[in-house]
């Protein structure tokens, strides 16, 4: 029998810092707006904040200045784990980073995503750190090797959020499709490993790579929307 398609809906917006936006922080999370020196990461906090609140709002009828999230890490208590809204079965991650704020959204199974700036880093040397060795034989025959690394580092970070582990578990037990096929999982070893698993590169604009992975063996629909 056919599985169900299991829908993830990827909401983007912008950075922006309203007294709107601000309103809806809870008291932690504006401290810790407070701390942010630069103007840029105050910005893209509170709008990550804020996105999810409206659309976890609506999807659970939630007032969202109610809406407070769990950061509980499961490995050693500290405050600094997957955020989490307890008391549904819905999932959400969220990410940031340039000028690009996304928060994905599914029910019934745990989501990971991520968005990253295609920067000036130097990928030979990161390459080294966090792919497996078929992976940096298939950058190096890549037409254009810093966007496939990106490529890599969102599907793998996607992966990681999904867990809950983040980058405390190594990028390199995790090797992935080459940039230019669909995402998958080709293999995963490790204390993080998870099967089953779906991966989907996103599409978050020029400049930028992004990727959402879902644990959960059954076909998903990404759906995306622009603020
Ligand atoms: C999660 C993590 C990979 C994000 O890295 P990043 O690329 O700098 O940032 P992104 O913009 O992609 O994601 C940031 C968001 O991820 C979420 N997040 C934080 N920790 C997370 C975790 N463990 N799992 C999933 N998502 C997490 C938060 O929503 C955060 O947004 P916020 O700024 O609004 O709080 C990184 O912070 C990390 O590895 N954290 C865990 C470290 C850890 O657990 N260390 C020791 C364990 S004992």
């Amino acid at each position: 029998m056919d599985l169900p398609v299991l829908e993830c809906a990827v909401h983007w917006a912008r950075p922006a810092d309203t007294p709107d936006m601000r309103s809806l922080l809870a008291p932690g999370e504006r401290d810790r707006y407070d701390r942010f020196m630069r103007p840029a990461d105050k910005a893209r906090f509170v709008t990550g904040r804020f996105l999810a609140r409206t659309v976890l709002a609506e999807a659970t009828g939630l007032d969202p200045k109610t809406i407070r999230f769990t950061t509980d890490c499961p490995h050693c208590g500290g405050a600094h784990g997957k955020p989490r809204l307890s008391g549904t079965e819905l999932d959400f991650s969220l990410s940031h980073s340039g000028d690009r704020v996304v928060v994905a959204v599914t029910e019934g199974a745990e989501v990971g995503v991520d968005v990253e700036e295609e920067g000036d880093r130097d990928v030979d040397r990161l390459a080294e750190m966090v792919l497996a060795g078929p992976e940096r034989a298939a950058l190096a025959a890549t037409p254009d090797p810093k966007r496939g690394f990106h490529r890599y580092w969102t599907r793998k970070e996607a992966l990681l959020k999904a867990t809950g582990h983040g980058l405390a578990a190594p990028m390199t037990d995790i090797h992935v499709s080459s940039p230019n096929e669909p995402a998958e999982v080709v293999s995963w070893t490790g204390e993080a490993a998870v099967s089953p698993v779906r991966l989907a590169d996103l599409s978050p604009g020029p400049g930028y790579a992004a990727a959402a992975a879902v644990l959960t063996d059954r076909p998903l629909r990404i759906v995306e929307f622009t603020c």
